[in-house]
């Protein structure tokens, strides 16, 4: 591999890679408004703008690459990079200069400020004045229908937005319109971005406020928000998300790319607008059984007693879920799966499958058979189930599941639910008890293509709420007076 310096700091890197990443191999981060990992490299911010030694002027590092070392001499020094000198914090300041020609200094009001790349680039590499005397160029906000609205005010035209609706999303709502500094940001006429499937992602991807989401705009300063790493539970690929949340509420949910995985940088909007239905308002249900509150060891008992166990375990839940859920069927063949929503795959690239039952491979592993949920009602028919404990979700199965389940509630004996909040099906159930939602536990799951995906705890439960497998250990505990 050929050698380059950055800094004189020399490191091997593979011929082709891009100068702003081998500096990030070695810490050093270079500031960068267009360039972004998953869209198309257009070098017209010049934020990123380094020395290299025998170029006579400063070079682009989103676009420069490393050049293959002769063949003669595989480890010769190729390339020496400066990050450092005076002319590169000269050209930083220049373009900081440039970008907040016309843009306000409203960050009292802007939704970006705290997690802005102008504000904190401004600081680190602007020059702290500016001289610009004319009045500022002005818009008034816009709604790019109702679910983003920018702001053109704030716009560096960077064109990260435009090139994910033509290179990602595929809709090409947005487009750069006028030159000079009338340039600015908008859609095609007539455009919005409300059937774009993917349009939140234009506000992650905006460096600036200029984009922002309908959502969340004026809601929290984003400095309040803590930020917790966890998954999308919208479909098998368990899509890596950061749940930003404040006052034990869910506020926002956005893509935690991971590194070198290009899929990871966007979420749908279904994905993204999930999070209210994990925000819990009012009391916590308490547990009941046969319609009346009960103490979770009369449901212990009932269920103990029951006979022969069977357990229904929808593959939305974690694997550690899984794993004590199944412990209390009476034998590992009475582990059945449920879940049947899938998803429209509207981006193959970042799609890679349309099942909507995100652990269905983790349940799997540990027993549990999906679609097979006719034979279990067969067995409860001949009485050789006489229990089913039921974990499920009724967000993620359809109308035809939820029949076949609520005909096996009816004709079992005994069965118990074990739900966040009560569903028609759960209060078919004899006995239900309270579960923590999975913002409010920790667990895993083994995603679509076999990865394991962790998520942690955001929110604390109510009193009273347990997680599934606090639950599960409990139901099979032998009882003190036995
Ligand atoms: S709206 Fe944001 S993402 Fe789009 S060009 Fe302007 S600054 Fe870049
Ligand atoms: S990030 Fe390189 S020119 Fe914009």
């Amino acid at each position: 591999m050929p050698t380059i310096k950055i800094n004189d700091v020399a490191l091997s890197v593979t011929p082709g890679t891009l100068v702003l990443d081998a500096c990030r191999t070695v810490g050093i981060d270079i500031p960068h408004y267009c360039y972004h990992p998953a869209l198309s490299p257009v070098a017209t911010c010049r934020m990123c703008l380094v020395e290299i030694k025998g170029q006579p002027k400063l070079a682009t590092s989103c676009t420069t690459t490393v050049p293959p070392a002769p063949k003669d001499n595989p480890e010769a020094v190729v390339m020496e990079v400066f990050t450092n000198t005076p002319a590169v914090a000269d050209a930083r300041a220049g373009v900081m200069e440039f970008l907040l020609i016309n843009h306000p200094l409203d960050c009292p009001i802007c939704d970006q400020a705290g997690e802005c790349k102008l504000q904190d680039y401004s600081y680190h590499f602007g020059s702290g004045d500016s001289r610009m005397a004319e009045v500022k160029r002005r818009y008034r906000y816009e709604d790019l229908g109702a679910k983003i609205v920018i702001d053109k005010n704030r716009c560096i035209h960077c064109t990260r937005c435009v090139r994910f609706t033509r290179e990602i999303s595929g809709g090409g709502e947005l487009t750069v319109a006028s030159r000079g500094s009338h340039l600015e940001v908008t859609t095609f006429t007539g455009k919005s971005m409300d059937q774009n499937p993917f349009a939140g992602n234009v506000v992650d991807l905006c460096p600036v406020g200029a984009l922002t989401s309908r959502d969340f705009r004026f809601r929290k300063r984003v400095w309040y928000l803590k930020s917790v790493p966890s998954i999308s539970r919208h479909s098998a690929l368990g899509n890596p998300i950061w749940i930003d949340h404040e006052g034990n509420q869910i506020h926002r949910l956005r893509p935690r790319p991971l590194a070198d995985r290009e899929t990871t940088h966007f979420i749908s909007d279904e994905e993204r607008q999930a999070y209210p239905r994990y925000n819990r308002a009012g009391k916590a249900p308490l547990p009941s059984l046969k319609g009346a509150p009960a103490s979770p060891d009369a449901i212990r008992e009932a269920l103990q007693a029951a006979g022969p166990v069977a357990v229904i375990g929808q593959g939305t839940f974690g694997c550690d879920a899984a794993q004590r859920l199944g412990e209390l069927a009476s034998t590992p063949d009475l582990r059945y799966g449920s879940g049947d929503k899938t998803i429209p795959v509207v981006l193959p690239k970042y799609q890679t499958s349309a099942d909507g039952i995100l652990n269905r491979r983790g349940f799997t592993e540990r027993g549990f058979r999906f679609g097979a949920l006719e034979e279990l009602l067969g067995k409860v028919q001949r009485a050789e189930v006489r229990a089913v404990v039921l974990l499920h979700d009724d967000a993620f199965t359809s109308l035809a599941e939820r029949g076949v389940l609520a005909e096996i509630l009816r004709l079992t004996p005994f069965s118990l639910a074990l739900e966040v909040q009560p569903s028609d099906l759960g209060r078919a159930a004899a006995a239900w008890l309270p579960i923590a939602s999975y913002a409010e536990e920790s667990d895993f799951i083994v995603n679509h293509d076999g990865e394991l995906r962790r998520y942690q705890k955001a929110l604390q439960p109510p009193k009273g709420v347990r997680t599934v497998t606090a639950w599960a250990k409990d139901l099979a505990a032998v009882p003190a007076t036995a």
